[in-house]
C-alpha cells in the first residue's frame, strides 16, 4: 500500500486483513514523505515500511524507477494508493499495470485532483462521494470499480465534508478491494466489474 497521510484508510484494510475469510494481506506500506500516520500505524503493526521522497531523487523519472522496484520486492498482486499524494510514472505503471487501485474523495469524472472536496464544495454539489478506481496515465481517469454518494450538508466546510466522504470511503475501500481479491474482475473498455460477472478472473 502507498500512503501520504493520516492513513485511516490503510488502517480499515489492516482491521480487514486480520480476519483470514477477507483473501488479502498487506505485505508493505510505502510513502512519499516521512513522519506519516500511515507508516506509523503500519510499523506498529509489524508491516514492513519504506519512505521514498521525490526531493532524493534528480529526476522524477528516477524517483519513479526506485518506487517502483521498493514495491515490485515486495511482489504484491494490487498496489492500493490510499490517500497517496504523488502521480506515478510510466515505470510504475507497466509493471503493475491494471493492478494499482486508487482511492479518491469525490464522484469522479467529476472534481479530480488533489482539491476535489474544496472543488465540490465551491462548486455546490448537493451530493458527491467518493470513488475506488483503478489507475492509468492520468489524474483520476482510470476505470471505475466503485463509488459512494454522500450528501453535501448547508452546514459544511471542507474538513467537515472530507470527514464524513472518509467514512464513507473506508468501507467502500475496505468492501472494493476484498471483492477483487476474492473474486476477481476485469476491465473491458471503460467498464470495470467485479465478481462471478467479471468473466475473466485475474487472481
Ligand atoms: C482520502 O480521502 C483519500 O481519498 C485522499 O486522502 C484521504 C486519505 O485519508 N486522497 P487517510 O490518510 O487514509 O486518513
Amino acid at each position: 500500500m502507498l500512503v501520504s497521510g493520516t492513513g485511516s484508510i490503510l488502517q480499515a484494510l489492516m482491521d480487514a486483513c486480520a480476519d483470514p475469510g477477507y483473501g488479502a494481506r498487506i505485505v508493505a506500506v510505502g510513502a512519499d514523505r516521512t513522519g506519516t500516520g500511515g507508516v506509523a500505524r503500519a510499523e506498529a503493526a509489524g508491516i514492513p515500511t519504506f519512505v521514498r521522497r521525490l526531493k532524493d531523487s534528480p529526476e522524477r523519472f528516477a524517483w519513479d524507477r526506485m518506487l517502483t522496484s521498493e514495491c515490485a520486492a515486495f511482489e504484491p498482486d494490487l498496489v492500493i494508493m490510499a490517500g497517496f499524494l504523488k502521480l506515478v510514472g510510466a515505470d510504475f505503471l507497466r509493471q503493475f499495470d491494471g493492478r494499482i487501485v486508487n482511492t479518491h474523495p469525490a464522484l469522479l469524472p467529476s472534481f479530480p485532483g488533489l482539491h476535489s472536496v474544496r472543488d465540490a464544495l465551491r462548486h455546490g454539489v448537493k451530493v458527491t462521494g467518493c470513488s475506488v478506481i483503478l489507475v492509468d496515465a492520468g489524474v483520476d481517469s482510470g476505470p471505475i470499480l466503485a463509488q459512494e454518494s454522500v450528501p453535501v450538508l448547508d452546514t459544511d466546510d471542507e474538513a467537515t465534508l472530507h470527514e464524513r466522504i472518509k467514512v464513507a470511503e473506508r468501507t467502500l475501500v475496505v468492501d472494493t478491494v476484498g471483492r477483487m481479491v476474492r473474486d476477481g474482475w476485469s476491465v473491458q473498455e471503460r467498464r470495470a466489474r467485479i465478481g462471478a460477472s467479471a468473466g475473466r478472473a485475474r487472481w
